[in-house]
């Protein structure tokens, strides 16, 4: 090209117009990324159970829901949610000068988003009496958490036509003073994509009301379809296997050739946490070995809690002779933390027959993928139920894999004597019975109904110790308090 002065002025011209170009396109990059993708890291946390109530696993690039709008949909939507109380109505643990409830980590990614780890569904709560402030047990089965109604009250507040924008940002005004940029950022960004996300997730979740399956009720979820349909993305296979939340307290008692899940269909408690904080984050991000060699570590070592009630000791002692004669067969032998053929314990078949070795197989390869190592699922078809250890079993309480037997004394009663309909997810502790109130007006109005007729929930089987007279069974449930 012939470059005249001319050209010469006009190409400094496109130059110019390109360099502000580019700067308005860095500086528009600089933007975005600011506000919606800079990390910045929790703050220290005073102790590890800080950290497992209120840590971040990771989970809020993928699966956190925008601050403001979790703080106010119940306002907006109470009616979606089983109770009046906001959240508090979903069993959540929720710490006196919190503005979160345990087992919902905040994170800024760019803006604050609220994600959830274990804690959500391992953390326990009880009270002595209907007057006295939970405890917060964690670790331990969050027998109060009704996590079906709260995947169920995203998708109602999404699919309602007053989910708009304008009508969230009205409602953020009335709390909270955003600015001008972070206002249009929620209007024309945040609100519509989460609008547009929690939407896909009512197909990916579709099982969850399938008919003639009861409701999980709380304390429960239907853990082995989660992930075959929710993670694996398998075709409905018409199973339903509901398991109670279990404690996650010392897995160090974990041996090896024991297995763990209700049924077996793990290899090692590192597995165990691998899967389950998948199931939360959706995809591990940087620091996810990290984080899981923490929880493993913290996990292992923590302590099943002490009985806090009274104990007679002389009559523990004697308990524990009961014991050994007639439990630790199973529950303290080479049998414990091993399946027992489903014919042998006789309890509802359901949650054994929700997982299967196919499945199993699918799943570590789908962990593989992701380049997550672990000793996975164990690829077998699986026999029976776990003969459990029975550490810190007082806070355990409703009992067996699906929760159908609501306190000890029942469960050394004969099937035929143990109560049909009750109630479960009441927080005050019932020292006679060992477990937790399940009737009276109080456990209705808090407690999701849970009938033994209804599919997954049969509470036959298990019938050891039932034949004991009532000294001895009274001496075994002190002695077992002492676990
Ligand atoms: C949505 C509720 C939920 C969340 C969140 C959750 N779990 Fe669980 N967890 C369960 C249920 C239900 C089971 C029982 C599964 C079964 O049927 O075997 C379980 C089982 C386990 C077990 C096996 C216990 C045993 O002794 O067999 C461990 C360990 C565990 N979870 C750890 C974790 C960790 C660590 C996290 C967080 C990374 C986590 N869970 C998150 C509900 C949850
Ligand atoms: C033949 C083996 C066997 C014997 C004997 C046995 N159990 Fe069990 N136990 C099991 C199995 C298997 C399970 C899991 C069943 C299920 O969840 O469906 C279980 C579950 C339990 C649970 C529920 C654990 C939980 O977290 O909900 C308790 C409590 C329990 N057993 C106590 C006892 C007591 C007390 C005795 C003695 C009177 C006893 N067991 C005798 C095998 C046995």
């Amino acid at each position: 090209m012939n470059v005249t002065p001319v050209n010469m002025k006009r190409l400094r011209k496109i130059q110019w117009i390109l360099l502000v170009i580019a700067l308005l396109l860095l500086g528009g990059g600089a933007f975005a990324w600011y506000k919606f993708f800079r990390e910045v890291p929790q703050p220290p946390f005073a102790n590890g159970e800080e950290r497992f109530k209120y840590g971040s696993l990771g989970g809020e690039n993928e699966a956190g829901v925008p601050y403001w709008i979790f703080v106010v949909l119940p306002r907006m939507f109470p009616e979606y949610l089983p109770g009046p109380g906001g959240y508090a109505s979903l069993g959540i643990a929720w710490e006196e000068g919190h503005d979160l409830p345990i087992g919902f980590p905040k994170k800024t990614i760019g803006f604050e988003r609220v994600g959830n780890n274990c804690a959500v569904c391992h953390t326990a709560s009880y009270r002595a009496s209907p007057d006295e402030n939970p405890t917060y047990v964690i670790a331990a089965p969050g027998h109060t958490t009704d996590v079906q109604a709260y995947f169920r009250f995203l998708i109602k507040c999404a699919k309602d036509p007053r989910f708009t924008p304008d009508n969230v940002m009205r409602e953020i005004d009335l709390i909270y003073g955003m600015s001008f940029i972070d206002r249009l950022l929620y209007r024309f960004a945040i609100i519509p994509i989460v609008k547009q996300r929690l939407l896909e997730r009512e197909g990916q979740f579709a099982w969850m009301n399938r008919h003639g399956m009861p409701d999980w009720g709380r304390g429960r979820d239907d853990p082995m379809n989660l992930t075959k349909y929710f993670m694996l993305e398998r075709p409905e296979d018409g199973t339903f296997g509901p398991a109670d939340m279990p404690s996650i307290w010392n897995l160090d008692k974990y041996k090896e050739g024991q297995t763990l899940n209700w049924d077996g269909a793990t290899w090692d408690p590192r597995s165990v946490l691998v899967d389950s904080a998948l199931g939360i984050v959706l995809k591990p991000q940087r620091d996810f070995e990290a984080q899981m060699q923490w929880l493993e570590e913290y996990l292992r070592k923590r302590p099943p809690p002490k009985y806090p009630f009274e104990v007679d000791l002389d009559l523990a002692a004697s308990g524990a002779k009961v014991f050994d004669e007639t439990c630790a067969q199973c529950h303290r032998s080479n049998r414990t933390g091993r399946p027992v053929p489903l014919a042998e314990v006789g309890t509802d078949r359901n949650r054994l027959e929700s997982w299967n070795k196919q499945a199993a197989i699918d799943g570590n390869i789908v962990v593989a993928n992701m380049g997550v190592k672990r000793r996975g699922l164990v690829e077998q078809d699986l026999v029976g139920y776990i003969a459990a250890h029975l550490d810190g079993i007082w806070l355990r309480a409703p009992y067996l894999h699906n929760g159908a037997v609501m306190n000890l004394r029942e469960l050394l009663e004969p099937a035929s004597r143990r109560t049909k309909v009750f109630y479960r997810g009441y927080d005050v502790y019932d020292q006679v019975n060992v477990g937790f109130v399940a009737d009276g007006p109080e456990a209705r109005r808090v407690g999701t109904k849970f009938d033994v007729t209804e599919r997954g929930n049969g509470n036959q089987g298990h019938e050891y110790g039932t034949a004991l007279s009532a000294d001895r069974k009274r001496a075994l449930i002190e002695y077992l308090k002492t676990l």
